[in-house]
């Protein structure tokens, strides 16, 4: 369930029409619905019913605090990367018990405060990080729960910027070195190993890599237990993709499978999915501003730019454009471009529409590192973002005014003659 729907000749968001959210509140705008988030929480509760779980969302893919608070009451755990991300997760009434702290670079004083808070645990991805960790434990007089981020070599076929679980990737440690840290977390009072994690990369589309490292998870887990390293949970990462444009597996057979292959192993499955929780949620509001046809090619220009939504540009992302009201004419092949000076600046490319100046569109599937991935380039203040729950809309994010740009700016003073 989308939660965007055709419906008497126009798009709709759950009970209300995107062309009265474009009315009141301007485009571009970010339109979330409340629906579609809650039932993909709930497919990846009610499919783990049956066994000792947490589903941590992995905040980086949407942190707008109303998604947050919204998982939060669902009962989700949160996966975060940085101390901004752990802040939001407790401003939006998040149990810091239920987080995990994944990361190549997690800082000493990123680290005191977890600590501080009590969170779940630490996702360790090298040994320099948890010799640091140690030591601001112990100046805690604390043992900070940690998991060793397994790099299981394991191909996800996705593209080269969202796969991490490849030797040559950054992330995580291969297994010999994931043996020698738990026996040394094991010896050390500071440390207290807890679970092992992995999270092979984005926009998965096959079960099978997910299966082949949880494999590798399982092998070590078992060796360990075997050792005396007791870990009470198998955290398999994010990763699952959802269907921009191809079929992606349902969450229903991602977690069948995963299950198949634990078993009757009664340790926690801890799992961090930020995309198939939040990506066809949303939709990106944009308005046509200019229609540029030419011989070469026809070019529509919107008011959302790749500053808003980056992904198209950054790894060719395909999303769907719809039409808020779809009209008759003409079909021609449009590349619906920003205003943003730069000719990657594009949301889509060879988009079959009839188009007029002045119509609305809607991007897809962009409620997954979106506006989370936003930024001010081409001076653009941040847009607005709403979030529809039944017959009502919620503003979740204000759209920023020119003058929050140059807030936190200041001229230099004057030189002295
Ligand atoms: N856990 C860790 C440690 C991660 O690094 C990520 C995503 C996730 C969980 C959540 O993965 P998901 O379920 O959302 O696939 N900006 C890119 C995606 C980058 C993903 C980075 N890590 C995009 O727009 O496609």
């Amino acid at each position: 369930m989308s939660g965007f729907a055709q419906r008497s000749g126009s798009l709709f968001c759950e009970g209300v029409s995107l062309e009265a959210i474009a009315n009141e509140h301007g485009t571009p705008t970010y339109v979330y619905s409340r629906q579609s988030i809650e039932q993909a929480f709930l497919a990846y509760q009610s499919a783990l019913s049956d066994r000792p779980h947490l589903i941590c969302y992995a905040v980086k893919a949407n942190s707008n605090l109303a998604v947050l608070s919204v998982l939060a009451k669902l009962g989700a755990g949160f996966d975060v990367v940085s101390v901004g991300e752990l802040e939001r997760v407790v401003a939006a009434g998040g149990d810091a018990d239920k987080t995990v702290f994944s990361g190549v670079g997690k800082t000493p004083q990123e680290m005191q405060r977890a600590l501080e808070i009590g969170i779940r645990c630490f996702n360790i991805e090298s040994e320099a990080e948890m010799m640091a960790l140690a030591a601001v434990a112990e100046s805690l007089g604390q043992s900070a729960p940690i998991s060793i981020r397994v790099n299981p070599d394991v191909d996800a076929g996705t593209h080269p910027y969202i796969s991490t679980g490849l030797k040559e990737n950054k992330f995580g440690v291969d297994i010999e070195t994931a043996r020698r840290l738990y026996r040394a977390a094991q010896a050390s009072s500071a440390l207290m190993p807890v679970g092992i994690d992995c999270h092979i990369g984005s926009q998965i589309l096959e079960v099978a890599p997910f299966i082949a490292s949880l494999e590798c998870l399982l092998q070590l887990f078992d060796e360990l237990a075997g050792e005396g390293i007791e870990l009470k949970h198998l955290d398999i990462g994010g990763g699952l993709g959802v269907s921009y444009d191809e079929p992606a597996p349902s969450i229903e057979d991602y977690l069948s499978a995963l299950s198949t292959h634990l078993d009757a192993r009664g340790c926690e499955l801890v799992l961090e999915p930020g995309r198939s929780i939040v990506a066809l949620a949303g939709v990106l509001l944009t308005k046509v501003l200019y229609l540029k046809p030419s011989t070469a090619r026809n070019f529509a220009i919107v008011d959302g730019a790749m500053n808003d939504l980056l992904r198209p540009a950054l790894y060719s992302a395909w999303q769907d454009i719809q039409p808020v009201t779809p009209r008759q004419g003409e079909v021609l092949t449009w590349d619906i471009v920003g205003p943003i000076c730069e000719t990657g600046d594009f949301l889509g490319k060879d988009r079959q529409l009839t188009l007029s100046e002045g119509d609305l569109l809607a991007v897809m599937g962009a409620g997954a590192y979106g506006f989370a991935m936003a930024s001010h380039y081409n001076s653009r203040p941040k847009v607005a973002e709403v979030m529809v729950d039944h017959d009502a809309v919620h503003v979740i994010g204000e759209r920023e005014a020119l003058n929050d740009l140059w807030q936190r700016e200041r001229l230099l003073p004057e030189r002295d003659a």
